[in-house]
């Protein structure tokens, strides 16, 4: 592998994160190079591809995540603009989300979502059953509650990473894939580049690794030097309804899982949390599991044409907030992982914030 001169930062990883820095990065003047070590369009267990796209920072706020939650609400409301800038249509719509409930026991922890909401601000509307299906008609008569988040949206992931890809690309990040980086060169506590599995070593004055649940991997860093990042594991399907748009418009959340529409026909159902490592397996509870649900829920899913199933590999973390910024060990290494189940919401602020750190117009990233 060549690349054309000594690049000012090398990202190791090309999903949404590691393209959107590269991207923010080349703008403000640096020479970037990305490293990813799957070759483009191969299914490995990357979230970005697989990812359901929920812009949800109300739905997904959780006691004691208030910096999350924070990071999560700033995203939400860039998004509008960076869409905007990135030209392309990356399937950025404005649908809101229903959260609902079945039987006491849901309706009874719909409350306190509702209530943690009250009490950290946020909007999120109750809604009787009937109000519910009257937004959603397609819901089964045995919703028992609901709630409305008008602010969280959803986008869609897939066009969002080739988006990203095409304004890198034209902006002028050189992208290599089939590279496997195996570990960072470094001098004494300052990192020089990366090296790759077929040895080749390429030098570069900061190196970002972006590379999502594979981020905690030892990359040569002592113990000290690393991140808590581990892989948790989503299975998802991809279904189409060959009616085509209508079923639903909204997201649809539920104890367990989720339903996102592309507003065309299309429909993402989500997703299992599994701590199994890098299992990149299917299985018939995880499928059935979601199916039972959603349908329950949704009886018109049954008739719905099953297009895909995945799993991605979120990047966890211990307090489910990101990593971004200096490496307090590594001199020149700046972290931008850990994104977990938000990766797609925070795509819309990361790259800028990490590029701040790379050209020195922040110290740190902004808690
Ligand atoms: N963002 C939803 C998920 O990670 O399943």
């Amino acid at each position: 592998m060549t690349t054309t001169s000594r690049p000012d930062v090398a990202v190791i990883g090309a999903g949404v994160v590691g393209l959107g820095v590269a991207w923010r990065a080349v703008q403000r003047g640096l020479r970037v190079v990305v490293l990813e070590r799957a070759a483009l369009g191969q299914p490995d267990g990357a979230a970005s591809p697989v990812a359901a796209g929920m812009l949800a920072p109300v739905s997904e706020a959780d006691v004691g995540e208030r910096a999350l939650l924070d990071l999560g609400l700033r995203a939400a409301a860039a998004w509008p603009a960076f869409s905007a800038e990135l030209g392309d249509d990356v399937g950025y719509r404005t649908c809101g989300t229903l959260l609902v409930a079945r039987g006491a026991d849901e309706a009874a922890a719909l409350e306190r979502e509702q209530a943690l909401r009250e009490s950290l601000g946020l909007h999120a509307e109750r809604l009787l059953p009937s109000a519910a299906r009257r937004l959603e008609p397609a819901l089964a008569p045995h919703v028992r509650a609901a709630l409305h988040v008008a602010d969280d949206h959803a986008a869609d992931p897939r066009r969002l990473h080739a988006a990203l890809r095409t304004a890198a690309l034209a902006a002028g990040v050189e992208i290599h894939t089939g590279a496997d980086v195996t570990r960072l060169a470094r001098e004494g506590t300052r990192a020089t580049g990366v090296v790759l599995a077929d040895g080749t070593t390429i030098e570069a004055g900061q190196v970002v690794v972006a590379a999502g649940a594979w981020s905690g991997t030892e990359l040569g860093l002592p113990q000290d030097a690393r991140v808590p990042v581990r892989p948790v594991k989503g299975q998802i399907l991809r279904l189409r309804d060959p009616d085509g748009p209508g079923l639903l418009d909204r997201v649809l959340r539920f104890e367990g899982g989720y339903v996102v529409p592309r507003g065309d026909g299309r429909y993402v159902l989500g997703a299992t949390m599994e701590e199994r490592g890098f299992d990149t397996t299917v299985t018939a509870g995880g499928v059935y599991e979601l199916l039972r649900d959603a349908i329950d829920l949704v009886p018109g899913i049954d008739e719905l044409v099953i297009e895909e199933t995945a799993v991605g590999f979120r990047p966890g973390v211990p307090d489910n907030t990101p990593i971004l910024g200096r490496s307090a060990q590594v001199d020149g290494l700046v972290w931008a992982t850990g994104h977990h189940r938000n990766g797609i919401l925070l795509a819309s602020i990361t790259g800028d914030l990490v590029a701040d750190v790379l050209t020195g117009t922040a110290a740190e990233v902004p808690a």
